[in-house]
């Protein structure tokens, strides 16, 4: 699939980097050409002799030396992709700031190719609130970021930072020249994350959803080409992908109307929001002090989004709703697919281990109307999103 593919690989001063010897080692036998950019600080991980051999091609560090001038903008030209991996903490705020001391950073900074990065840090960088805002701001300069995976880390701590191994990296790339767009000019709907019900200015009835499948969901939907509204309950999330317009809702009731108005225009829609089904009968405006031993809340039944849309469905609209189950899993997802009219219900087991709100994995079971039933492994969120789109694109050509 890389065969003739032009890549830049550029490495930072990180332990990881070592892993990036064999990268090249397997971009060179999938048939790919490769430079490779060092900056000065990679040069005390790995050196510049086994990356010229292993790549066929000088190895670029310096902007220039005494006799001549790397052309970085033209670097940046030659490539279909570049890819810095490993991605150190000092380069990637460089690079969100537009600092430009290295050869790596003028190329970078002129690079008209797409490009990814591959972080590498110890997990105490890798959850720093400054981190994770690099990593947005990248994304929303349009670069791709690999996650990095769990494991042993230089400092000898267990956790999250370790880089993506060279396969996964491989497979990324891949992804990029090879993505589906099998969903180009379809509109999707999707509802993602908790409702707040307020009773009183400062206080609220939710739920734990953190909204990080119907994110991958969307995400999914919009890589192969949709144009997607995600309409998204209070969460944490960054969402800063083109096609994807985030609306922000709190309440069941704000999530209601917003869902109504989108879906006439959707082609497809994805109800993965955890709704409230119940919202305080009153609100009150002040703040409510404690003067009473005990304190009854009277709740109303909220308006169910799902079965609204299920009852307004018209031809070649498709529904998809989720079902998050304790006991009687199948009974109860089945009912549902019927009584809000749905075209396919997703099942979530809260038996199933790593299944669930604010795991990063999810494992289903997806009914369809024709009484089948799919089941799949313990998967990550991007994972499952994929086998929901590609369930639902099967279905496109039923309808
Ligand atoms: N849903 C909705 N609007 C609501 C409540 C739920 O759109 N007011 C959607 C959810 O997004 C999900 C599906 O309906 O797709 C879940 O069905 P539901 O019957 O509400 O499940 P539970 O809330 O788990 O209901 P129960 O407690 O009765 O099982």
């Amino acid at each position: 699939m890389l065969k003739d593919k032009k890549i830049l690989l550029g490495i930072t001063g990180s332990i990881a980097a070592y892993k990036s010897i064999l990268l090249t080692r397997l971009l060179i036998k999938a048939g790919a050409e490769v430079k490779v950019i060092m900056t000065p600080a990679a040069k005390d991980f790995v050196t510049p002799l086994s990356l010229s051999t292993l790549s066929k091609n000088p190895v670029l560090i310096d902007l220039f030396d005494a006799a001549s001038w790397a052309n970085h903008v033209m670097l940046g030209r030659w490539a279909d992709v570049m890819v810095i991996a490993p991605l150190s903490c000092n380069t990637l705020a460089k690079m969100t700031t537009g600092l430009c001391d290295n050869l790596l950073l003028a190329t970078y900074l002129s690079a008209t190719c797409p490009v990814i990065v591959a972080p590498a840090m110890d997990e105490d960088m890798w959850k720093h609130s400054t981190t994770k805002n690099n990593l947005s701001k990248l994304e929303s300069f349009g670069n791709k970021i690999i996650p990095v995976e769990k494991g042993e880390l230089a400092s000898g701590l267990y956790g999250d930072g370790r880089m993506a191994e060279p396969e996964a990296i491989i497979q990324f790339i891949e992804n990029i020249f090879f993505l589906k767009k099998d969903l180009l000019g379809k509109k999707i709907l999707v509802t993602a994350g908790p409702t707040h019900e307020a009773l009183d200015p400062v206080r609220f009835i939710g739920n734990h959803s953190s909204g990080k499948m119907g994110a991958a969901i969307a995400n999914e939907f919009a890589n192969r080409g949709a144009q997607v509204d995600l309409i998204l309950g209070p969460s944490s999330l960054k969402i800063n992908t083109p096609n994807i317009n985030v609306i922000n809702v709190e309440s069941a009731d704000e999530m209601f109307n917003a869902a109504v108005e989108k879906f006439a225009s959707a082609d497809i829609a994805v109800m993965s929001a955890a709704v409230a089904d119940y919202t305080p009968a009153e609100f009150s405006t002040k703040k409510i002090k404690k003067n009473t031993d005990t304190f009854v809340v009277e709740l109303t039944k909220t308006k169910d989004i799902l079965k609204t849309l299920g009852a307004q469905k018209k031809n070649g609209q498709l529904l998809i709703g989720f079902a998050l189950e304790n006991n009687n899993e199948k009974e109860y997802a089945l009912n549902k697919l019927k009584s809000k009219n749905a075209d396919l219900m997703v099942l979530n087991s809260l038996n199933d281990e790593g299944a669930g709100f604010g795991y990063d994995t999810n494992k289903i079971t997806i009914f369809e109307k024709s009484g089948k039933e799919t089941v799949y492994e313990k998967k990550s969120k991007q994972q499952v999103a994929k086998d929901i789109v590609d369930k639902i694109v099967n279905m496109m050509m039923y309808v």
